[in-house]
This record gives C-alpha cells, structure tokens and sequence, in this order.
C-alpha cells in the first residue's frame, strides 16, 4: 500500500566514488540506476592527475554503465603540487572535466599524493578562478595536534577564509561538512561558495561509530560529529538555500578494508540514498526541499541545466529492503544501514508523463 508519493526531477550525485575495475562494475549500477549525473571523486591508485587519466577513467566509467540506465560522469582532476594549470585550463575548456579536487596530503583515503603547500598550487588556483572551474575541497586539516573531530572546523579558520582571501573568485565546494561551523561559514560566504551533504551525516551522529564496540562501517572521512553538528547540517538540507546540494560521498571497500585494525574510511550509501534522503526530509517536515537539494541547486552551482526526466518515490507500508551485502568480485559490500526502517521506495517502473513539470508532493 502507497501512504506517500514524491516526484521530482532525476537527481545528481555531487561527489561519489566509484573505484575501479570489479568493483567499480559493482558499485557504480547503484548511482546509475537513480542518478543521471555524478561528479567522480578521483582518489584512484594511482590517482586521476591528468587530462589523459582522466579520458581512460571516464571510459572505464561509461563502459561500465548498465544497459538500460543513462547516466554521464563528470570527471574531476585530483590537485597535486606539480599539476599543471594549461592541462587544467584544457580539460574544462574542451569539457573533459567539470571541477578540481584539492585533497590536503594524507587527509584520507588515497590523499598521499595530495597538496602540502597551498602556496605550490597557486597558478592552478588562479587559472581556475580565471575560467570557473570549481574547486572540491576535502576540508580538513591534517596537523597531527589538531583533534580529528576539530579538523573541518580549523580548515575553516587556518585554509579556507585565506585561500579565499588570496582568490576571491575561486568558485569552491567545500565537500561532505559535519559540523555546524561549516554550515554557518558557507551560508555567511559569497555565492561562489557552496557545500555538499551526504545522506550519512544527516543520518547518523558520532554515537553510532563508538557505542556499544567500534562499529567500522560507520566510519567516514570527515568523520560523524556530536549530535548538535548533525542537526545543523539537517537545517542546512530543508533550508531551501541554494548553496548547500546532495554529495554522496558513497564510497565503496570491501569488508576486509572496512572490518580491519587498520579499517578505511567510508560508507556505501548509493543503493539507499533516496529513501534514507526522503526519510530524513520527511522528518525534518521539508519534503517540499527535496528536490531542490537533490535535483536543482548542484546542477545550478555547476552552471549546469537540471534534468528533465523526473523520477518517482512512492511511501509505502512496507519496508525498502536493499541487500545488506553485495558480492563485488574483490570482496563483499556492506551498504549503509540507516539504523532504522526506510518507507520510501524509488519507483522504477515510472515514466513521467511528457511535458509533466510540476514536482508533487503528497505524504
Ligand atoms: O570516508 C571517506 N571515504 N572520505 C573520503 O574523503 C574518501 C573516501 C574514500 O575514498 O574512501
Ligand atoms: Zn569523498
């Protein structure tokens, strides 16, 4: 039985992984089959540095596109000390990239290779506020004192207001915030400032990684914070504030990555994006929001025309089951688990009647 219903245009996916080989053939089916557009994190081994790595991973990528789904990677270069801003100027201009990933050197998963000196990566900075190109900032501070759960708060304060100073133009995502300070520099910030949310921190707080044992599949990079950062990120969701959009940060390990002294940092929440997004929506009495944040505010920020095809989730009676597991070739998959039932599915088998426009809302 339907007890809700929620049309609204096919969303983006403003920052996801999908990894390579195997598991990029496991994982990328679950953002495909619901979005028609994804920025793609490119923090491979070895990372995508160039014009040339990234053509050959956006290939990979299309190749790897399911029969059936129409889906379009938007491909992002990973930021190092010795990148070069003509290649850069290059791959936007001819529109083989759509942004820039600044990751500070060793601040996750695949970061080694990332920046030490803002001052080295100036005339690519420069460039890119010349020509737009936004710049994906994971941001965090990497200072051995600094708390791992103050990081996002000191980045504001030491690296991002400067390097804002420094290039006033620069057009900056800052990806996945977590707290309420970055909340509240964003919304403060010009309009070339914006940030992404995941679904994951609008769920969970730093409880759900450390109570009752270490729970790995919990752990993300920046990490969950206390609980009063969790609400403000939600108020930052339903605001209806063009700045802040939907950015997965789904990003796959197999469970032995995950499950290990040593666990990696991340949470795949691509096949349950949309309900835990329409759950959380609904709680926060902004299902009206949704498809602004899912579906206009990134393509907008992007410069970019927002999808026409709608899509369709229904509310139901019924509990949406994804599997908890999924067997990728390199390992088993664990998929996030809300920690709580989901009644929204995507309807798959809907087909918006042409020229429908208007988005329904009805729960
Ligand atoms: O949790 C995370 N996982 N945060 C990141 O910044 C990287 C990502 C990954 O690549 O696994
Ligand atoms: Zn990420």
């Amino acid at each position: 039985m339907t007890t809700g219903e929620l049309i609204l245009r096919r969303p983006d996916d403003w920052h996801l992984h999908v990894r390579d080989g195997a598991m990029l053939r496991a994982a990328l089916p679950h953002s495909s089959a619901n979005f028609r557009r994804a920025i793609i994190m490119p923090n491979l081994v070895p990372p995508v540095t160039t014009s040339q790595d990234a053509r050959a991973y956006r290939d990979r990528i299309v190749a790897a596109v399911p029969d059936g789904h129409d889906f379009s990677p938007l491909m992002t270069l990973y930021l190092t000390e010795t990148t070069c801003p003509d290649d850069v100027a290059c791959a936007f201009e001819t529109g083989l990239i759509s942004a820039i990933k600044l990751y500070p050197a060793g601040a996750t998963t695949n970061s080694d290779r990332g920046v030490r000196d803002i001052d080295h990566v100036m005339p690519v900075l420069e460039r890119m506020a010349l020509l737009g190109i936004p710049l994906c900032v994971h941001g965090e501070v990497t200072d051995p004192d600094i708390d791992i759960f103050d990081r996002e708060a000191v980045f504001i304060d030491r690296v991002l207001r400067r390097l804002c100073e420094r290039v006033p133009e620069l057009r900056i995502v800052m990806e996945h915030i977590t707290t309420e300070e970055g909340v509240q520099y964003v919304w403060e910030s010009g309009e070339n400032i914006a940030a992404t949310l995941t679904p994951h921190h609008l769920v969970i707080n730093r409880n759900a990684m450390l109570v009752g044992g270490i729970r790995p599949h919990y752990y993300c990079l920046p990490v969950a914070k206390r609980e009063k950062h969790r609400v403000a990120l939600r108020r930052a969701a339903v605001a209806g504030n063009g700045k802040f959009f939907l950015g997965t940060d789904s990003a796959p390990h197999p469970d032995g990555r995950k499950e290990s002294a040593c666990g990696c940092a991340g949470m795949f929440t691509a096949p349950n994006t949309l309900s835990c997004l329409a759950h959380v929506f609904e709680e926060e009495g902004g299902l009206d929001q949704l498809e602004a944040f899912a579906s206009l505010n990134g393509a907008a920020f992007y410069r970019l025309a927002p999808n026409e095809e709608r899509i369709r989730l229904v509310k139901k009676t019924m509990p949406f089951d994804v599997s908890a597991k999924i067997d990728t070739g390199e390992g088993m998959l664990t998929v996030f688990d809300p920690g709580f039932a989901l009644y929204w599915h995507p309807d798959r088998t809907y087909r918006a009647d042409p020229g429908e426009a208007a988005t329904k809302t009805r729960s």
